[in-house]
């Protein structure tokens, strides 16, 4: 069930996004919702986009009963450049620029990479790779053309990093936004755009679990809270995928550009870890048994030199 956030959720101040007019990609669903509901609760007039109309008027409807009239809704599918533009022009003529775009909308679906038919990666990296570079195209286009300063953030994965077994077009495509939130926030950062980049952990979406992780329930996973994923066992909480984010789009983060960040709870560095799994629930008795079994094997080879 989705609970909209509210000023008291967030660990930034309320009102910090006054003023802010925020499209948010996929906004209607999962991490998309959470960042929306955030800005909202913010005080920015966000803009919600996806393919799915009744999705979208659904989640604005929630939030909006939160946050009366800081949530819009806009169909658009981000694969079609046209859409696109009906719905950058649609934001712009309601009342003036963009001032923070979250290209958040994705799409994918496990598979091995020898069972992907072109039509399949294509329907994914579209969305992903394609799709996201023609909105912030369209809104950087706008924004160059009028002088207008803007933040963006990209919400890609870890496997932008280091790959993506049976979901290799999506890694494909992160890896690609990760590249180009770097090179734009050096090629537009005299123009006071900046990009930045969030690489979320586990965060429970239904869009994510039903094609990603076939059998697990993500309102069960996220109602248990647990995950094995990283050192602090838990899931992420959508408060927090909304403070980092909306701290990035706000105007005391003006200096941070080029970035990305994860938030994993150090996921990411436990399974680089390669001693983490194996020795992290070992108690006194273990580390003590090991520690001997240690100090025998070089007493043994002391004793040979
Ligand atoms: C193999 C598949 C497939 C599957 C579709 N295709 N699903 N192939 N396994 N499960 C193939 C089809 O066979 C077809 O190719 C081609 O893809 C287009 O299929 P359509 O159904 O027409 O695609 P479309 O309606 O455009 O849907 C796009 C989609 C869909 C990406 C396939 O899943 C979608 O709309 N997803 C949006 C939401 C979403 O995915 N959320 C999760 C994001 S999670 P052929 O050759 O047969 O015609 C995320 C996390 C990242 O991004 C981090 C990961 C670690």
């Amino acid at each position: 069930m989705f609970t909209p956030l509210t000023a008291d959720d967030l660990m930034l101040k309320p009102g910090l996004l006054a003023g802010e007019r925020i499209l948010v990609t996929g906004g209607g669903t999962g991490i998309g919702r959470m960042i929306a509901s955030g800005c909202a609760a913010l005080g920015a007039h966000v803009f919600i986009c996806g393919r799915r109309v009744a999705v979208l008027e659904e989640a604005a409807a929630a939030i909006n009963a939160v946050a009366p009239g800081k949530v819009s809704t806009l169909a658009c599918d981000i694969r079609s450049e046209e859409s696109i533009s009906a719905m950058l022009d649609a934001i712009w003529a309601e009342g003036g620029p963009l001032t923070g775009l979250v290209n958040n909308a994705a799409g994918n679906f496990i598979s091995r990479t020898e069972d992907l038919s072109i039509k399949g990666f294509e329907a994914i990296t579209n969305i992903v790779f394609k799709g996201t570079f023609m909105v912030t195209l369209g809104c950087g286009k706008r924004w160059l053309a009028e002088g207008t300063s803007a933040s963006v953030v990209s919400i890609t994965a870890r496997n932008a990093q280091n790959g993506g077994p049976f979901t290799a077009p999506s890694s494909m495509a992160k890896a690609g936004i990760e590249n180009m939130s770097q090179t734009l926030a050096v090629e537009w950062g005299n123009r006071g755009i900046r990009f930045n980049a969030v690489s979320p952990g586990p965060f429970p979406t239904e869009g994510a679990h039903a094609r990603l992780l076939p059998g697990r329930s993500a309102s069960a996973e996220a109602e248990a809270g647990k995950s094995k994923a990283n050192p602090m066992g838990r899931v992420g909480q959508p408060a927090e995928m909304a403070n980092l984010v909306a701290f990035l789009l706000g105007p005391g983060s003006g200096f941070i550009s080029g970035q990305s960040i994860a938030i994993d709870g150090a996921g990411y560095q436990a399974v680089a870890a390669p001693l983490w799994d194996q020795s992290k629930d070992w108690g006194d008795e273990q580390w003590r048994a090991v520690r001997e079994g240690i100090r025998a094997t070089d007493s043994k080879d002391k004793a040979g030199r």
